[in-house]
């Protein structure tokens, strides 16, 4: 007998569903999923360099000692771990964090919710360096914010910021990726973190700073420097996702405790808190400094190695048709067309060769640079590097042609 179903009858989706974008960050991982494709598109972290082994080890370990390590845990998340993120993460005052201005947050993505949550009403302003990472402009823009982009990093970009600040009274938070950014590699300098901190203070919003490749430096030059310091204004997000493996989904936020406290109780009314045992197992994991090390110097050497093999294809398939820097650390780089390459367009070429990328429109806020595209080194193999960049090249060239048509 077959059973015949009636269409369900669900009552009206809440209004704020009407500001949910289509998943940006969905579409970019789906550039990925042939193998076939060589993928310079999605940012995922390179499997190669988790740490399944001693996962495996330290879980086995932490469940014969203790079957309570499967119970629930604390909503604000474990305190062994908040105090071992609160005294790791440098300040440039040399003074350390207190544990109770760190909260764990299942990755730094949900602790960009719940500081939308905490902070914004429909209409806030949230100022974002151009271009910017989609992920949070996702969530600013499902929480109703009028986005408002300023080029923080250029030459009169501070200056810039000024004048916005000056005349939208409604900013609640300056957002910005400080090291080795995504989408563009590039880095902020001390003086300048200092100065958005200075400016967070002065028109009393919050600076976020969202810091998940801080330790990913491949050169000399870009070891980890000193954070801004502790101001009440400034608000710090990192992640284990990229040094360790992205499947912990743990992610912290750092914040005044009063802040904290609000964003514990929206975490709690989500999902009562982190996995209690995936977080005694990282906190197994990065408290064993010997462990750490090595991993961080693995984890490194393989995307510095992807990198290298990456920007010398570049160079030397494109010259001067693609201007883009070389990163110090991360997985990105960001690269324009000087020509006016359409990269939205190219990329139906580009996938019909192989390769995948993201073009740049999706990381700006407003009027977006369409010639810019990311590419992305964590995923794909050194050795593959060569055929990607010519893959792209004959994707360039072929589209070039249609044009000259
Ligand atoms: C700048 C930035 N912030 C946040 C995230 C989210 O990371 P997670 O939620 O895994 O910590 C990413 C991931 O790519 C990112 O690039």
């Amino acid at each position: 007998m077959t059973s015949v179903h009636t269409p369900a009858r669900l009552p009206a989706l809440a209004e704020r569903t009407g500001h949910l974008a289509d998943s940006a960050i969905g579409a970019v991982l789906r550039l990925t999923g042939t193998s076939d494709v060589i993928p310079l598109a999605a940012g995922s972290p390179a499997p190669e360099t988790f740490c399944s082994q001693e996962f495996t080890e330290v879980t086995t370990r932490l469940l014969k000692r203790d079957p309570a390590a499967l119970q629930y845990g604390d909503a604000s998340g474990l305190p062994a771990l908040r105090s071992w993120i609160a005294a790791q993460v440098p300040t440039a005052t040399g003074r350390s964090y207190e544990a109770d201005r760190v909260l764990l947050t299942h990755g730094s993505q949900q602790a960009l919710d719940l500081l939308c949550k905490a902070l914004l009403d429909p209409g806030d302003v949230v100022v974002v360096d151009r271009p910017s990472y989609l992920g949070a402009l996702q969530v600013f823009r499902l929480f109703q914010a009028r986005v408002v982009d300023v080029p923080i990093s250029s030459d009169h970009g501070l200056e810039r910021l000024g004048e916005v600040l000056a005349s939208e009274p409604r900013t609640k938070m300056i957002y910005v990726v400080p090291a080795f950014a995504n989408p563009t590699g590039t880095s902020l300098t001390a003086p300048r973190r200092e100065r958005l901190s200075e400016l967070a203070e002065r028109y009393e919003c919050v600076l976020v700073e969202d810091d998940p490749y801080r330790e990913l430096g491949y050169d000399p030059a870009a070891l980890p420097r000193p954070a801004a310091p502790p101001s009440e204004n400034t608000v710090r997000m990192g992640s284990f996702s990229k040094v360790l493996f992205p499947g912990a989904r743990l992610g912290y936020v750092i914040a005044p405790p009063s802040l904290i406290d609000v964003l514990m109780k929206f975490k709690q009314a989500a999902d009562l808190g982190n996995s209690h045992l995936l977080q005694q197992v990282v906190h197994d994991l990065v408290q064993d400094s010997t462990f750490l090390a090595a991993q961080l110097d693995r984890a490194r050497g393989v995307y510095r190695e992807r990198r290298d093999a990456l920007v010398s294809a570049l160079a030397g398939a494109f010259g001067s048709v693609l201007d883009f820097e070389v990163p110090c650390g991360g997985f990105f780089v960001w690269g324009r067309f000087p020509q006016g390459t359409d990269t939205a367009r190219l990329l139906t070429a580009a996938l019909k060769e192989g390769v995948s990328y993201v073009p740049g429109t999706d990381f700006y806020a407003t009027d977006p640079d369409r010639a810019t595209l990311r590419l992305s080194f964590s995923c794909a193999r050194a050795e593959d590097m060569p055929e990607a960049v010519e893959r792209l090249a004959r994707a360039w060239h072929d589209s070039s042609e249609d044009r000259r048509e």
